[in-house]
């Protein structure tokens, strides 16, 4: 199919799987409210969790908004095209579906050749939000998100491999101070330095703002751990805890390939282990682990100060349900 078949299918109110460079998204026009709610159908998502809006080029986004702040306008121009959502207080033409009732919108324009195409072709804001079930992993291969998909009456694109494998940071622009709604490949760091104030972490504890944050997430069907420690600790603990069959799956670092532990491991290579390499597998080791029916999954997190730690964690924290165990103390 080409991108402008794809196009056409959508404008006649179908839904596309496609590639981003942060995960693979299940896209509708946003201004045809019926395909809209056919991706709450498709996914199972509640109604009550908003989308977000892609588009190809910054002049779209006048439409969808009421303002467009100082700060937002800073961070457009430093990060966009790419991997940052933004929220604004949205105008009349957004729909209530997309937003799920609330008064703000988030947009992002990512930056994938095969989505900006798909987008240029269509010149109509795309809803889309990541093309997996609700509560399971997010999909990062084209493999993957036809695993999770097909059979829904929805159509694919293959764009293989999605670039970043996590989810875009979402910010909220929309009120006097800036919050975190989710954190992503782009750090808060990154953010302040841009911004020159302080950006406030409503992402997770009591803040939380975002209504997708506050759902059950990622989650594979088998028990997940994730580990942090000295090698010869994290040995240990397997030993100990882990059943000795092909049920238990380790997505581990460079040392634990060690015969006596239990369960088969999946080894990352010294180039791999760093943290932007994890990141851009993480969500495929999941997708693994449920198709290959794994009932205990460990998941061996590399010790690092990368920026892309806090998006790491989140995600990490809803996937194994806050079973994250920290063996020397760290976290
Ligand atoms: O990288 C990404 O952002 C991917 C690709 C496909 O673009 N999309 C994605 O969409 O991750 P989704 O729906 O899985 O996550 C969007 C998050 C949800 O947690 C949702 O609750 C939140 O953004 N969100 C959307 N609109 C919002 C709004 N108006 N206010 C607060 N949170 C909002
Ligand atoms: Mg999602």
């Amino acid at each position: 199919m080409t991108l402008a078949e794809a196009a056409q299918k959508m404008r006649n109110g179908e839904l596309m799987v496609f590639p981003t460079e942060t995960v693979y998204g299940l896209g509708a026009m946003a201004s045809n409210d019926n395909a809209v709610q056919k991706i709450f159908e498709v996914k199972g998502r509640p109604q009550h969790n908003p989308l977000i809006l892609h588009i190809a080029e910054n002049r779209q986004l006048d439409a969808l908004v009421e303002i467009i702040p100082k700060t937002a306008r800073l961070l457009i121009n430093h990060f966009w095209p790419g991997p940052l959502t933004i929220c604004f207080r949205k105008s009349e033409k957004v729909s209530d579906l997309v937003t799920a009732g609330l008064s703000t919108v988030c947009v992002r324009r990512p930056d994938h050749p095969m989505a900006q195409e798909l987008l240029k072709e269509l010149m109509e804001p795309l809803a889309a939000p990541s093309a997996n079930l609700s509560g399971k992993p997010s999909t990062t291969s084209f493999e993957d998100a036809k695993r999770q998909m097909e059979g829904k009456g929805v159509f694919f694109l293959d764009g293989g491999s999605t670039p970043l494998g996590l989810e875009s940071t979402v910010v909220d622009c929309s009120g006097e101070s800036i919050r975190l709604l989710r954190p992503g490949c782009v750090s808060t760091e990154e953010l302040e330095e841009v911004l020159g104030e302080r950006v406030i972490d409503a992402s997770s504890g009591e803040r939380i703002e975002s209504p997708g944050q506050l759902l059950e997430h990622y989650a594979p069907s088998g028990d997940l751990t994730v580990l942090f420690g000295k090698s010869e600790q994290r040995r240990q603990w397997m030993k100990e805890h882990l059943n000795h069959d092909e049920s238990t799956l380790i997505l581990g670092l460079v040392g634990s390939d060690d015969p006596s532990l239990p369960g088969h491991h999946e080894i990352l290579s010294p180039e791999e282990s760093d943290l932007e390499h994890y990141a851009a597998r993480i969500f495929h080791f999941l997708n693994y682990c449920d198709h290959s029916g794994a009932e205990q999954i460990v998941l061996e997190l590399p010790k690092s100060k990368d920026p892309l730690l806090p998006a790491l964690l989140n995600r990490l924290e809803k996937a194994s349900k806050g079973h994250i165990i920290s063996l020397e103390g760290m976290k």
